[in-house]
């Protein structure tokens, strides 16, 4: 258990009152006291927002490249607090790790993350939201385990950077930083109609965001303008913080009357009353490399009916808020919505990829054409890839560890079809209508056939034969 801080007094009174309980209550108690939690390239860390210098305390250590980091305050089944930390770690992907163990992240999303600068919880339907700048992309799943992934918005977006979330309107922020910089807002529901751009002049490099849910205003950080200036929610009224002295600041965050932001420059976590910011307090100086920043405390996730805890909405994947209020039953990328609005349907044309180390398919029906990696275990070279659209199983070779292989689509059911004899598989094609698979060897320099489950298998064409590869099958035709 890590020693995160609590004022003494709290502590003594926890350990009376509850003796017993104390790890499993600590630390989310703390959540009394704002701490600011941020992340800071190899590690994170929450320290004390009242105190300067105070000594903050490492909560996840030994990372690589740390970049947004949210958490999410909940009550479990026996009501006790408990608290999921979450970050990104750009190319490595979207960890998690709930309290008390926190020495055991769980990595939520694994693949198709480049550089994840903002990330956002929806504290209320419990998903997890964020942006990519490299994939130009923003992208939603579920909180729990990382499963039902979807690109909400992927048009116009050049390079977002920061996200917030504001579940009570059901609409999310985000800055963009490319060559139209700009200030979004959108539906968390992934509608394309509910898409506006708030601010757009006199922004040139947003790097942080934070919305304060009291007031219902926006804040923001430009390191290029190197201002903290603010609007209402649609983006009216807009007002000046401080303008034009910060060095280089990345993330905002507020708590009550003040901000707290991180700068690259000053290496720093600096703060200052937001209507009268003449007076900057250094929060924390000389960290490694502060990037995203967060007030830690459950205030900032008000309770909010969830319109999606009575059996998930009656959604078959992803139930999302939505800006009219209520819900809007949503599909992973790669499935479409049938005509029900609540359950998905598999898509009828897409295109198969096998690369070197994965096997991606991209579904034709959907407008957003986003790669999935279909899931499936070791691949250690992947060449030639078919599907049967009768079962829906793809089918792969592998001239590393020679083998021909088949898997459903969600990576399950995983089998070997060919091991003996292999050497180079370099083409595979599925005969559809008389369950059979061809492929070519151009180290054996065979073609050969066999029924789906790789029974029945002979060779059809080895004489004459220097590098067979690439293979089709005409069923229809024989
Ligand atoms: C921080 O920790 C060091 C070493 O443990 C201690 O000497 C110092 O007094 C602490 N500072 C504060 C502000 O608590
Ligand atoms: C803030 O700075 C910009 C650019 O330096 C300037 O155009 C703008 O008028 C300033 N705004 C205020 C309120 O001082
Ligand atoms: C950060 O450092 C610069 C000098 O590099 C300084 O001018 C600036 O006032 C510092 N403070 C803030 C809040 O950026
Ligand atoms: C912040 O500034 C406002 C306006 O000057 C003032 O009313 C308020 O008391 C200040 N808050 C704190 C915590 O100092
Ligand atoms: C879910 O379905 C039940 C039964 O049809 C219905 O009463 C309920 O209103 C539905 N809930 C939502 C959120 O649509
Ligand atoms: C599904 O949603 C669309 C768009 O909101 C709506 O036009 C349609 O009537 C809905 N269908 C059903 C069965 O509710």
């Amino acid at each position: 258990m890590k020693e995160l801080g609590c004022p003494r007094m709290i502590y003594i009174f926890i350990y009376l009152l509850s003796y017993g309980y104390l790890a499993l209550i600590f630390p989310s108690f703390c959540l009394g006291s704002p701490k600011l939690l941020f992340s800071n390239r190899k590690d994170i860390q929450l320290t004390d927002s009242s105190l300067v210098n105070s000594n903050s305390t490492v909560l996840l250590a030994g990372l690589s490249e740390a970049a947004a980091v949210d958490f999410l305050y909940e009550k479990d089944k026996k009501g006790k607090d408990r608290t999921t930390f979450c970050w990104t770690e750009h190319y490595e992907g979207i960890f998690c790790a709930t309290s008390p163990n926190l020495d055991n992240p769980v990595k939520i999303v694994s693949n198709g993350v480049h550089t994840p600068d903002g990330l956002a919880i929806d504290w209320v339907t419990q998903k997890l939201y964020w942006v990519d700048a490299d994939l130009q992309h923003i992208e939603v799943c579920e909180l729990k385990d990382g499963s039902h992934r979807k690109v909400l918005y992927y048009d116009r977006v050049d390079q977002p950077r920061a996200l917030a979330l504001d579940p009570r309107t059901g609409y999310m922020y985000w800055t963009d930083w490319g060559e139209e910089a700009k200030i979004e807002r959108a539906g968390m529901n992934g509608d394309l109609s509910t898409r506006t751009t708030v601010i757009s002049e006199e922004i040139s490099w947003p790097n942080g965001l934070t919305i304060d849910y009291l007031e219902r205003k926006l804040y923001w950080v430009d390191a290029s303008l190197s201002y903290i200036h603010t609007a209402d929610i649609d983006g009216a009224n807009r007002g000046v913080v401080i303008n034009g002295s910060l060095a280089h600041p990345f993330a905002i965050t507020v708590y009550k009357d003040r901000l707290y932001w991180t700068d690259w420059k000053n290496k720093s976590i600096f703060s200052c009353n937001k209507s009268d910011c003449n007076v900057i307090t250094k929060v924390q100086g000389n960290l490694y490399a502060p990037m995203d920043i967060e007030v830690f405390t459950s205030e900032r996730q008000e309770e909010i009916a969830n319109p999606c805890a009575v059996n998930n909405g009656n959604c078959s994947h992803l139930c999302l808020l939505a800006p009219a209020g209520g819900l809007n039953c949503a599909c992973p990328t790669g499935t479409v919505l049938n005509a029900d609005n609540h359950t998905c349907a598999d898509v009828d044309e897409m295109i198969f990829l096998s690369r070197r180390f994965d096997l991606r398919m991209i579904s034709l029906d959907t407008p957003d054409f986003t790669d999935t990696i279909i899931a499936v275990g070791e691949v250690a070279h992947a060449i030639a890839i078919d599907f049967d659209p009768v079962e829906r199983y793809v089918y792969w070779t592998d001239d590393e560890i020679r083998l021909i292989q088949k898997a459903k689509l969600d990576g399950t059911d995983q089998s070997t079809i060919v091991s003996v004899e292999v050497m180079n598989p370099d083409g595979v094609a599925i005969d559809w209508i008389s369950r059979n698979i061809f492929w070519t060897d151009t180290g054996t320099n065979r073609i050969e056939v066999a029924r789906l489950d790789g029974s029945s298998r002979r060779v059809i064409i080895s004489d004459e034969l220097d590098e067979p590869r690439a293979i089709v099958v005409d069923p229809v035709n024989g």
